[in-house]
């Protein structure tokens, strides 16, 4: 299958930006800017701005995510939210493994799995990130060390349950830094993921996949990294907290 098969995919990543007021704010501003989108359409929210997102958003084009899901059904996980509470609350994606959680808060590429297999469990979707920190890209390990992040986070994902996976190569010294991947470094990372699948799940299951690219990607780059024939969407940081560049890389993913 080729890459004009596959969903594209531009999702904004809000990571701790917006209060509730703001997410309105910012949603209305952008819906009529993405309104003729000729692709999928996604913002991944703080928990607390949930609900004013899925309002917002309500009879528009775009789809409300979270930005972390815990594997477990309910208990004592004090400041843990899951997978059931979000698809009540009208969450139709789900961030796994995020290189922030990885470095910050422990997350392991076994909770990452178990995250990302709770997410599938309950009908989200599911945008798993994998990348590599400058170390290990000198070490010159990066497509291996891509290949065993996607293929832990995958373990126990059937088949069926792929076609609900995104994942998003975050090269992780590319992020929040404004540094980007080029476009060639881009496309070697997703080809990377995307062989990773293959071996597992085969080719028609890794040719079908969504494999975004994220780290830095903003209104003049966009259309570079998403004309690559590995590269189906952009996971946001920074340039989906602006409305306008938010929509200018929406439109570059719709050509
Ligand atoms: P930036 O676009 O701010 O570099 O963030 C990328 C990212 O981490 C998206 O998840």
């Amino acid at each position: 299958m080729d890459k004009a098969k596959r969903a594209a995919v531009i999702a904004g990543n809000w990571k701790m930006n917006n209060t509730p007021a703001q997410t309105t704010a910012l949603i209305e501003e952008m819906k009529p800017l993405v309104a003729d989108a000729d692709c999928d359409v996604v913002l991944c929210v703080p928990y607390v701005d949930i609900h004013a997102a899925v309002e917002a958003a309500k009879g528009s084009n775009i789809k409300i995510g979270a930005e972390n899901v815990h594997f477990k059904d309910k208990g004592a996980f004090t400041g843990e939210v899951s997978a059931e509470m979000l698809t009540a609350v009208g969450v139709e994606y789900v961030i796994t493994g995020h290189s922030e959680r990885r470095q910050y808060f422990g997350e392991t590429d076994e909770t990452v799995n178990l995250r990302t297999l709770a997410g599938l469990n309950a009908g989200l979707k599911v945008i798993v990130c994998v990348g590599e920190t400058l170390t290990q890209r000198k070490q010159g390990i990066t497509k291996e060390l891509l290949a065993m992040q996607t293929k832990i986070a995958l373990k126990d994902v059937t088949k069926e349950q792929l076609q609900n996976v995104i994942i998003a190569y975050e090269p992780v010294w590319a992020i929040g830094t404004g540094e980007t991947a080029t476009a060639q470094q881009a496309n070697e990372g997703n080809a990377a993921i995307r062989a990773a699948v293959c071996e597992v799940y085969g080719k028609d299951a890794a040719d079908a996949l969504t494999i975004q690219y994220g780290g830095s990607m903003n209104a003049a780059n966009a259309a570079e990294l998403l004309s690559q024939p590995d590269v189906d969407g952009g996971l946001i940081g920074g340039a989906s907290l602006k409305a306008v560049d938010f929509s200018k890389i929406v439109a570059a993913a719709s050509k």
